[in-house]
């Protein structure tokens, strides 16, 4: 097993759609729809501004992308902006998020996470959960103004950890990521806990789970 795990935080540590959840009620039958889109236009605006050399930092796209979805679904009130993006700012963690974290840091494991999140988001996101004791660092592609899937963005975990590639395993529960650690030359694990298709069949994970739970496990 390497040394050094690296989580995706949102969707793999963070819960994308807790926000929506906490306001299901509220937001009616086609809440789950506009959570989709949501989460969709959010990662949508950092793929096409970072092809065309613009970065706008990542909760600035969380809100422009909830402003979209809430004006392609307009049976949910708009009222709710405020309420789902203070929300957002403090996600849940997925339920086996800490257990995995710690499960790695007593079997001496370096643990991290490496994010498209701005740094005060995800200090509000890690606080929240109270995971930030088993966490050695959070890194934000903040200071690179750039988004992954940029080479880039993932020389920050080799460099802050002073390693090599193949010292890594990175956790990620977006296919697309993977792929970008995989191509870097980390072990990537995909946490598919939606039973998606495969996909970037060339940059295949080391390892596919359906949760966390299982991490700590030799892989
Ligand atoms: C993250 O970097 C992509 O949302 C994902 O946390």
């Amino acid at each position: 097993m390497s040394s050094i795990f690296v989580f995706d935080a949102y969707g793999t540590l963070f819960d994308v759609h807790a926000a929506i959840s906490r306001f299901r009620e509220q937001a009616g039958p086609d809440a789950d729809r506009m959570s989709e889109i949501w989460r969709g236009k959010q990662l949508e605006y950092t793929w096409t501004l970072t092809l065309a050399g613009h970065y706008v930092e990542f909760w600035t796209l969380t809100e422009r992308a909830l402003d979209f979805a809430l004006a392609r679904v307009p049976s949910v009130d708009k009222a709710l902006k405020p309420k789902l993006l203070e929300a957002y700012f403090k996600l849940d963690a997925f339920p086996d998020a800490r257990a995995a974290l710690r499960a790695l840091k007593a079997k001496g494991c370096k643990t991290g996470i490496l994010s498209n999140g701005s740094p005060k988001m995800l200090k509000g996101a890690v606080d929240a959960a109270n995971i930030g004791g088993d966490l050695d660092a959070v890194l934000s592609v903040d200071v690179l103004k750039m988004f992954k899937p940029r080479p880039e963005v993932y020389r920050l975990v080799t460099d802050h950890y002073k390693c090599t590639a193949g010292d890594v395993t990175f956790v990620s529960s977006n296919r697309w990521d993977v792929m970008g650690a995989v191509s870097c030359g980390f072990r990537g694990i995909w946490v598919n806990r939606g039973k998606m298709p495969d996909e970037y069949l060339d940059f295949s994970p080391q390892k596919t789970l359906g949760d966390l739970s299982g991490l700590a496990q030799p892989q």
